[in-house]
């Protein structure tokens, strides 16, 4: 990468690998991913690919990679849209559990443990139409920058990238108040990390995690926009939304149709997330 070495960030990959891992098992069997859904219905799509498909268009044909994949829920639905899908993720009990729901299912859709800033490596350059990725990505890496050109070098010329993220000025504000919207945390990207330390996940479950510190990352906006065209590629759509598919700011928000998350008072005073689009000339 090209930012050299960053020993500090290298230890902060691996508190978020271990905070990652323990809670692949609660969300395999929580609500909100809907893994049986998956199983018994071949048409059954997640609700945040649901939200996306107005913007995301035809991937029919495809060849799309989704960075930081998770479970697989997503990567599935878009092989289910017809993409032929590669998913990485550097958990590997989360590359484990998006296998075995593909091959319960017998979607096209395979997946690497990997490291995102070895992507280019274990994948190879050029080689995919759509990088797919979001809904809680972006904050894991510590340099918008480098994430770009890892997206850059993965796809083919022509090929276009769709993130759709939660808002950088949504992850500034104080999840701890439940009356006034505030802003607390950063909105520009730091050199430090955000190091938090919580107990719980975002889905329901009783399970008690053992590894409970995280470290992340925001990214403001323009930033983002301009690590993708210092990379070259073409900015060819941006969406920000009034809505974002988990509880965010726990005590003022509320869920509507389709899975979505917004302020429970005027949702019009915060954008909530973001859909970035761009293309590999
Ligand atoms: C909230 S999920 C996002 C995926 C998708 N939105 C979902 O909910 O299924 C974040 C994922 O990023 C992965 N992750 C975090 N940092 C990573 C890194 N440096 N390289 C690869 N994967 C990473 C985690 O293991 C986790 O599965």
């Amino acid at each position: 990468m090209g930012g050299g070495e960053h020993p500090r960030s290298a230890r902060y990959l691996e508190i978020n690998r271990e905070n990652w891992d323990a809670r692949v098992a609660a969300h395999v069997a929580s609500a909100t991913y809907e893994v049986d859904r998956f199983r018994s219905d071949p048409s059954f799509l997640s609700a945040v690919v649901r939200f996306d498909l107005p913007l995301l268009g035809d991937v029919r044909g495809a060849a799309g990679v989704h960075l930081q994949c998770h479970i697989g829920t997503d990567t599935v639905s878009l092989a289910r849209l017809g993409a032929s899908m590669t998913g990485l993720d550097f958990s590997r009990p989360a590359v484990e559990a998006a296998r075995a729901l593909a091959a319960a299912t017998g979607d096209d859709a395979t997946f690497v443990h990997a490291e995102l800033d070895r992507a280019v490596e274990v994948l190879g350059p050029g080689r995919f139409d759509v990088v797919y990725t979001g809904i809680g990505a972006l904050c894991w890496l510590p340099r918008v920058d480098d994430w770009a050109s890892v997206v850059a070098a993965l796809l083919a010329p022509g090929g276009r990238l769709f993130v759709r993220e939660a808002h950088p000025m949504l992850w500034a504000m104080d999840d701890e108040r439940a009356d006034l919207v505030v802003a607390r945390f950063p909105y520009f990207e730091q050199p430090e990390p955000l190091v938090y330390d919580s107990a719980l996940t975002y889905v329901q479950t009783e399970e008690v995690f053992a590894s409970t510190t995280a470290a992340v990352w925001n990214h403001g906006l323009g930033e983002t926009v301009t690590a993708l065209l210092r990379r070259g590629l073409a900015i060819t759509g941006l969406a920000e939304h009034d809505s974002v598919p988990w509880n965010a700011l726990p005590g003022q928000m509320e869920c509507g149709a389709g899975g979505e998350w917004r302020l429970r008072e005027d949702p019009s005073r915060l954008a909530h997330s973001f859909t970035l689009q761009a293309v590999k000339p």
